[in-house]
This record gives C-alpha cells, sequence and structure tokens, in this order.
C-alpha cells in the first residue's frame, strides 16, 4: 500500500512537473496607449523631400540570392526623370552607375508617382556603399551596407517587424526599431494598412507610408512578404486585380531563388537562409508555391547557413481570440517539412500582439487518429508572432484561456524583435515592447541551432575546432 501510495505521489508530482515545464506566461503588462489613429498626412514624419521632381520613398532590398546586389526602389512625383543610381565605396565618390526602369500605374481615380526599380550588382560583402538618385539640386543621397559572405559562422543582426502601418505607435516602433542598430528588417507583411481608405486615398497613404519608412528602408534592405493588407480587392473601384499596388512598389529577388512570383522566394543572408511564403497565394499539394518550397527546402545547405528562418504572416500556432486558427490550413500542409528539414524560427506577424511559442509540434494529428492535441517536439520550430507594429486597427487584447501549453509567452503590446546570430550554434532573441515611448526588452532567450545542436555535430564540430587549435599552436 506505502509502495502504491509512494508511486501515485511520485506520479502525480512528475505530471505536475512536466505541466510546469511548460507553462506559459501571459503578461499582465497593461500600457496607457497612443491612440491608434493614423498619424495626419501634412505631419513631418511624412515630409515630402525638397526640389522639383526630387526622389521620395526610398528603400532597397537584396537583389540576388547571396547579398551581392540590392534592388533600389523610389519614387519621382512629377515626371519620370532619370532611372540612374551612382554608387561607390567613398562619400561623394560615385565610380559606379547602374539603370533601372521606370513605370506608373493607377488605382481607381488615384494616378501613381514615377516609380523606379534598379538592380544594383556585383558589390563587394561586409562593404558600406554611398548611392545617389535623381538629378541636379534634387538628388538625394544614402548609404548600404552589404553583409558578410555566407558562411556558417558569419554573426548578424536581424530585425523582425510586422503590421506596422503609420499611426503614432507604427512611428514608435520604428524609432525603436533603428536605436536597436539591427542590420535588415525581416517584415511579415501587412505595410501600410492603405485598404483601410478608399479611393484615391489608397494611393495616398501607400505614399505616406513609404515615405514614413525611408528612415531606415533606404539604408537597410527590408525582405518584404505581403499580409492581407496587400490584397486590396476593391470591386466598387473596378480595382481587383490582388496584391496591385505592392506589386508595383516592392520588389523581390523571386527570380534568384527560382521562384516564379514576387509573392514567395527565399535569400541567403551570413549564416542565414530566409524563406519568404505567402499566406494568401495558392499553397496546397500541386500549387506553384508548394512546389517551389519542396525544391528550396532541398537547396538549404546547413553546412553554409546553418539558420533556417521561415516568414509568413499568418501564424501557425496563436492563441490570441483574434485570428484563431485561421494558419491551421497551412500548418496542415507545410509543418511536417518545417520539423522534417529543422527549420529553427518561423516569424508571423497578423494577430497585433506578441506571442511566443514552446517548441511544440502537431504531425501526429489527422482525421482518423485520436492525437489531437499539439505535443512538445525537440524538432519543431520555435513560432514567434510579431504582428504588434502598431497600425490602425489597435491592439489584439483577448489572449484565449486558459493558455495552451505551446504558448511560452504573449503580451498586447506594440513592439518589434531582433535576432542576433552568434555563431552557427546561437542566437539571442529579444522582444522589445513600446513602454510609452520607451524601448523596453521584455521577452528573450537563447535560440539554440536545430542542425548544429546535433549531438553528432556538435562533437564533429568541437572536433574540427581543436584540430583548428592544434594547428595554430604547432605553427
Ligand atoms: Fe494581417
Amino acid at each position: 500500500m506505502q509502495r502504491l501510495l509512494l508511486h501515485l505521489v511520485l506520479l502525480a508530482s512528475f505530471v505536475f512537473l512536466s505541466r510546469d515545464v511548460y507553462a506559459g506566461i501571459t503578461s499582465s503588462f497593461v500600457r496607457s496607449e497612443f491612440p491608434s489613429v493614423d498619424i495626419p498626412p501634412n505631419h513631418p514624419a511624412f515630409a515630402v523631400p525638397k526640389g522639383h521632381n526630387a526622389p521620395q520613398q526610398v528603400h532597397i532590398t537584396q537583389g540576388d540570392y547571396d547579398g551581392k546586389a540590392v534592388i533600389i526602389s523610389w519614387v519621382t512625383p512629377d515626371e519620370p526623370g532619370s532611372s540612374h543610381v551612382q554608387f561607390g565605396t567613398s562619400e561623394n565618390k560615385f565610380q559606379s552607375s547602374a539603370q533601372g526602369t521606370v513605370s506608373n500605374y493607377t488605382f481607381g481615380e488615384y494616378k501613381s508617382g514615377y516609380i523606379h526599380h534598379c538592380l544594383v550588382e556585383g558589390l563587394e560583402h561586409s562593404t558600406k556603399y554611398y548611392y545617389r538618385i535623381g538629378s541636379g539640386d534634387s538628388s538625394r543621397e544614402f548609404w548600404f551596407e552589404t553583409p558578410p559572405k555566407v558562411g556558417p559562422d558569419a554573426t548578424y543582426k536581424f530585425g523582425i517587424i510586422g503590421d506596422l502601418g503609420q499611426t503614432f505607435n507604427s512611428l514608435s516602433t520604428l524609432e525603436h526599431y533603428i536605436e536597436s542598430e539591427a542590420q535588415t528588417v525581416l517584415f511579415v507583411g501587412d505595410l501600410s494598412y492603405a485598404d483601410r481608405y478608399q479611393y484615391t486615398d489608397v494611393g495616398l497613404r501607400w505614399d505616406t507610408w513609404a515615405r514614413f519608412v525611408e528612415r531606415s528602408t533606404a539604408y537597410q534592405p527590408w525582405i518584404w512578404n505581403t499580409g492581407n493588407h496587400e490584397i486590396e480587392y476593391f470591386p466598387y473601384m473596378g480595382e481587383v486585380v490582388p496584391f496591385k499596388s505592392y506589386l508595383q512598389r516592392y520588389t523581390t529577388p523571386y527570380l534568384a531563388s527560382k521562384s516564379t512570383s514576387p509573392l514567395w522566394y527565399a535569400i541567403r543572408r551570413a549564416s542565414a537562409h530566409i524563406i519568404v511564403l505567402s499566406s494568401y497565394s495558392p499553397y496546397v499539394k500541386y500549387t506553384p508555391q508548394y512546389k517551389w518550397l519542396s525544391d528550396e527546402l532541398l537547396r538549404v545547405d546547413r553546412e553554409k547557413t546553418p539558420w533556417l528562418i521561415v516568414l509568413m504572416h499568418v501564424p501557425l500556432y496563436n492563441s490570441n481570440e483574434a485570428h484563431f486558427m485561421e494558419g491551421e490550413s497551412m500548418r496542415v500542409v507545410y509543418e511536417s517539412w518545417f520539423i522534417k528539414y529543422k527549420v529553427d524560427v518561423i516569424f508571423a506577424g497578423h494577430v497585433h500582439a506578441y506571442e511566443r511559442s514552446y517548441r511544440f509540434s502537431n504531425v501526429d494529428y489527422n482525421i482518423t487518429t485520436g492525437n489531437r492535441y499539439p505535443v512538445a517536439d525537440k524538432s519543431a520550430p520555435v513560432y514567434i508572432t510579431v504582428g504588434d507594429g502598431g497600425n490602425q486597427e489597435g491592439l489584439a487584447s483577448r489572449f484565449r484561456d486558459p493558455q495552451p501549453e505551446y504558448s511560452a509567452f504573449r503580451e498586447a503590446s506594440y513592439g518589434h524583435s531582433t535576432l542576433e546570430i552568434k555563431n552557427r550554434t546561437h542566437a539571442v532573441y529579444h522582444w522589445n515592447r513600446n513602454d510609452d515611448g520607451k524601448k523596453v526588452a521584455t521577452d528573450s532567450f537563447v535560440l539554440h541551432n536545430q542542425y548544429w545542436g546535433n549531438n553528432r555535430r556538435r562533437r564533429k564540430l568541437k572536433h574540427f575546432l581543436l584540430t583548428v587549435i592544434d594547428e595554430v599552436v604547432s605553427i
């Protein structure tokens, strides 16, 4: 009898402790919110640069697979002007130049400015470049830095921003992001929220947003992804082609990763392989996105890029009342691949709050098994939702109760994240809350690499490093 009681106590403590391991935190922090209204169009945050036909809305993104090219984009408001980019490695000396393209579009009655895209390629890695666009007194100069050569121990600091919009909360997020000194933004969709407007204001709010983010986008690449607010299906205006404004204004290097659509693609940057998926394009079996992803995952070489990061708009694990289970259909299709290929982390937006998961999976579930709950799974990615950029729709403040076991930390505040890759095995992650105008690091953890964290590979790496040390000592 005593033995039975002892067993029961041990079993109870095991269950208690096991549950305790995955007890997540629902933050009780309640911030005083700036009003979630868009900044007025005449506000200095949207200032138009001085000079006739001066280039505005300047933004850059990676232009190839490995970070030796950028695409520079801008708008000239009055006339096409020049699509030429002058660039070089010293300030005011522009030894090289590249020729871009120019186009414009209409959206209902709105007529866009002249949109320029210019591919600047053949760059050196880890180099600061200065560039000039526009002509005469109206020309403008900026700079950017290329990433280190793709390699397993290249250090790099990424920022992650989602659902940004153009409110005073958005401004706070953007200023805090710039303070963080990260080198590239991984953007998880829903850019301007211009689709919340009607008629010509839709286009005008795309223009204000691009001027608003220029303080960052002109100086470092933003890796773009689309959300539902980019779809812009407006039959009442005769505009029914999905993603029309976005595709005109934002370009991606999709051809470099053999994609057939700018909406899904991949890049390699420093020690990371980054896969961008479109939540609002077909993704089930036999679709182009499905086929492309199956091929791209085979191209991932963890010996060269240890970090495998996936971006999408709709989270696959989300315990907020807002958009609950909207990612379920994509989870059913792709989750087993994310586990098989040892994806390190998946960033999503859409839900206007912050949430981080433990490593959980639900791949055992199908419509005939009874295993319908997510279970702890060391092979699974960490899922992080950062749809907390600060747009005009406000916070998603109602989390489901009780907090599911897969949910590690959740808080309904605005903010942004950073992921600082230290080497092939470790990266440091932070979520930074906008706390009444201040940036406060609130959630952080060390991300262990899913590929190099494997014991056998760790031993192999240790052996390799010891051999190198021996060689250095013997010289
Ligand atoms: Fe969204």
